[in-house]
């Protein structure tokens, strides 16, 4: 028999729930803190001593100091930004960065042209996905194709991780060449010696992992995956295509923290009061906001309900500020998410937000079910993509709003709306709300 040891945070909508404040509170006690899935498309904000740290790749756990942080190998990473990212939080004081942090060497690396790439394909696109184009598409794909260039390539001799960089960008410089972006024709030598040179840097970090997961599971030591973006993002049971490349979804990051099931203890998943969503892609419950095309705020004299909400909960990505689109608490997706998930407990975000954005609108609401195809549903449909209808949401309303200052500390320091919201979200998404 195995220990149950891992818990799992797993974002339950499109991301930007606040997957990172409870990976940091379930941090404090953990020995192992994993990130397991995406790459610097995902913004976790952690405060540390007052100072508020973005991080886009480094586990948010980093700032405790008994733990060890892994980045996974079902990550993807851009070593410029992972240097970026340590040498800011040794320059904040975090100690030991450098020997806490482990970095499996089977990891993908994002090179520039996965960049590139990420900007060519979108733009190729009828409907853009509206990726962070921070290259992870392109790089899971090099991976898939097997050939992918990992974080162990950056500690080759130059003429053998020349070669596979050679090989690997063959077919990607034709397509530069083709779409009139050659200046982004790789230059084999200078990529080489940049990826030894940050393959240098990260060298101490760089290992196997196994005999790391192995020795905190045989000692039941706490392990904790800190998710990445989420269930709807999941690339196979997410609104595809306008997903991410990898699976948010508990069993993608088991899998992509070389985590083995029957070590799993938790599951929580993370939602927010309301939602949003940043990119393109079906939003059951979206509110109309000034927003244009491009996803740029227009000039507006009255706020719609949407910018409501986007200015109340500061929705603006935390990578690529991109304003987020807004709309009401789904809690059909939640429902879905719980089996497709395996969540045990909700934590809901932004509670108090919502109260605030009840007091100026009037009234919150919660989507109970879809009117989809002229029938009433209570499951996220699968087949949008074919029927072109996105789900009709049906809403419970409560009138009014409310305020929770930090006094309130339990559920039954809430005001009575708000627990009376938090029940409608239980009943329906069939989740305990925990946090
Ligand atoms: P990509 O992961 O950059 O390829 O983007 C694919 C889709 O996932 C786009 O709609 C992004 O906006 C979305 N996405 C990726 N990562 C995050 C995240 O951490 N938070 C919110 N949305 C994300």
């Amino acid at each position: 028999m195995m220990d149950k040891c891992v818990t799992v945070i797993v974002g339950t909508k499109w991301g930007d729930e606040g997957k990172g404040k409870i990976a940091a509170r379930e941090a404090k006690d953990a020995n192992l803190v994993i990130r397991a899935t995406g790459g610097a498309n995902a913004g976790h904000t952690v405060i540390y001593k007052g100072m508020k740290l973005a991080l886009h790749l480094v586990p948010g756990g980093i700032v405790y100091p008994q733990t060890t942080c892994i980045i996974g190998p079902g990550t993807v990473v851009d070593p410029d930004v992972l240097c970026s990212e340590i040498a800011m939080l040794e320059n904040c004081g975090i100690p030991d960065v450098k020997s806490r942090l482990k970095i499996s060497g089977r990891t993908h690396v994002i090179l520039p042209y996965h960049k590139d790439l990420d900007e060519l394909h979108e733009k190729m696109k009828e409907h853009p996905v509206g990726t962070t184009k921070r290259g992870i598409g392109p790089c899971y794909s090099d991976k898939d194709n097997r050939i992918g260039i990992r974080m162990y390539d950056l500690l080759l001799p130059k003429a053998e991780l020349k070669k596979k960089i050679v090989e690997a960008t063959k077919l990607h410089n034709q397509a530069f060449q083709e779409n009139g972006m050659e200046e982004c024709i790789v230059d084999a030598n200078n990529l080489t010696n940049h990826c030894q040179s940050v393959g240098l840097k990260l060298k101490p970090c760089i290992t196997d992992i196994a005999p790391i997961i192995a020795d905190n599971i045989q000692n039941s030591k706490k392990i904790v995956v800190e998710g990445a973006q989420a269930f709807r993002l999941d690339l196979d049971h997410g609104d595809y295509p306008m997903v991410t490349s990898s699976n948010p979804v508990t069993a993608g990051t088991l899998c992509g923290a070389a985590l083995p099931p029957q070590a799993l203890k938790t599951v929580i998943g993370i939602d927010k009061a309301y939602n949003s969503r940043v990119g393109n892609g079906p939003f059951p419950t979206e509110l109309p906001a000034s927003i244009d095309s491009n996803g740029n705020v227009m000039e507006y004299t009255k706020p719609l309900e949407g910018d409501i909400i986007r200015e109340l909960g500061h929705e603006y990505g935390t990578t690529t500020k991109r304003p987020r689109r807004c709309g009401w608490m789904d809690a059909v997706i939640l429902r879905s998410a719980k089996y497709t998930c395996g969540i045990d407990y909700l934590c809901i975000n932004h509670l108090d937000t919502l109260g605030e954005i009840g007091n100026r609108i009037g009234y919150v609401k919660i989507c109970v079910g879809y009117s989809y195809q002229g029938n009433i549903i209570d499951f996220y449909p699968d087949d949008i993509e074919l029927t072109h209808e996105i789900p009709e949401p049906i809403y419970k309303t409560l009138n009014g709003g409310w305020t929770i200052d930090s006094s309130c500390k339990t559920y039954d320091d809430l005001p009575e709306l708000a627990k009376k919201f938090v029940k409608i979200v239980e009943e329906t998404s069939n989740i305990p709300v925990k946090y």
